[in-house]
């Protein structure tokens, strides 16, 4: 097997931008006004929000959805179907969805307009990545952890074929020339 895996983000860099983000999202929420709601999208968000819950210093919730798109694995189809739903009724809760990362936005949006539809408090989405080249459905993101470029990349969370996602920096993947053309 012929993978290379270069360091993107380091680890540091990680935490140090996730702290930030934790510190924003307390500002924004810290109300007594707020009900927090964190939703995340299985499973590449999982390190992502466990990490930036605990930078967050004010009450909330956590939820969980799983989508599937059909179609290959690393390109979204925009075909979003929810595999498993929230638990919660959201009409309470101020909502924010927690994402690995915005690629095509075509995963987001539709569930943007899933829940825009139970009517919450608020809604609100924060995403660890952007590729903003890659986008082809429109999301407005709240908060951002880093701008990338269009490159496939693994770790902290994020997967190629359910590998890589215990990695603590964000790696570029790099194929051998075989398997890039599979
Ligand atoms: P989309 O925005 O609907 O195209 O899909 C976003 C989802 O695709 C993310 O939540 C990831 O699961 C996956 N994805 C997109 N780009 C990458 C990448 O560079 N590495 C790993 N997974 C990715
Ligand atoms: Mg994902």
């Amino acid at each position: 097997m012929s993978e290379k895996i270069e360091t993107y983000i380091s680890a540091e860099a990680l935490q140090k931008r996730v702290r930030q983000l934790g510190e924003e999202i307390t500002k924004d929420y810290a109300g007594n006004d707020k009900n927090l709601l964190l939703i995340a999208i299985l499973k590449g968000s999982v390190v992502f929000l466990s990490d930036l819950m605990r930078n967050i210093d004010c009450q909330l919730a956590i939820d969980f959805m799983v989508t599937s798109s059909y179609g290959s694995d690393t390109v979204s189809s925009g075909n979003v179907k929810i595999v498993k739903d929230l638990d919660v009724n959201v009409s309470k809760y101020d909502l924010l969805i927690v994402e690995d990362i915005l690629d095509s936005g075509k995963t987001l949006s539709k569930v943007i307009e899933i829940l825009k539809t139970r009517q919450p408090k608020s809604l609100k989405v924060c995403a660890l990545l952007d590729k903003p080249e890659r986008r082809q459905a429109p999301v407005e993101l709240d908060y951002r952890g880093f701008e990338i470029p269009d490159e496939f990349v693994v770790g902290y969370g994020l997967d190629y074929d359910e590998r890589y996602r215990n990695l603590p920096y964000i790696g570029n993947l790099f194929l051998s020339p075989e398997q890039n053309d599979k």
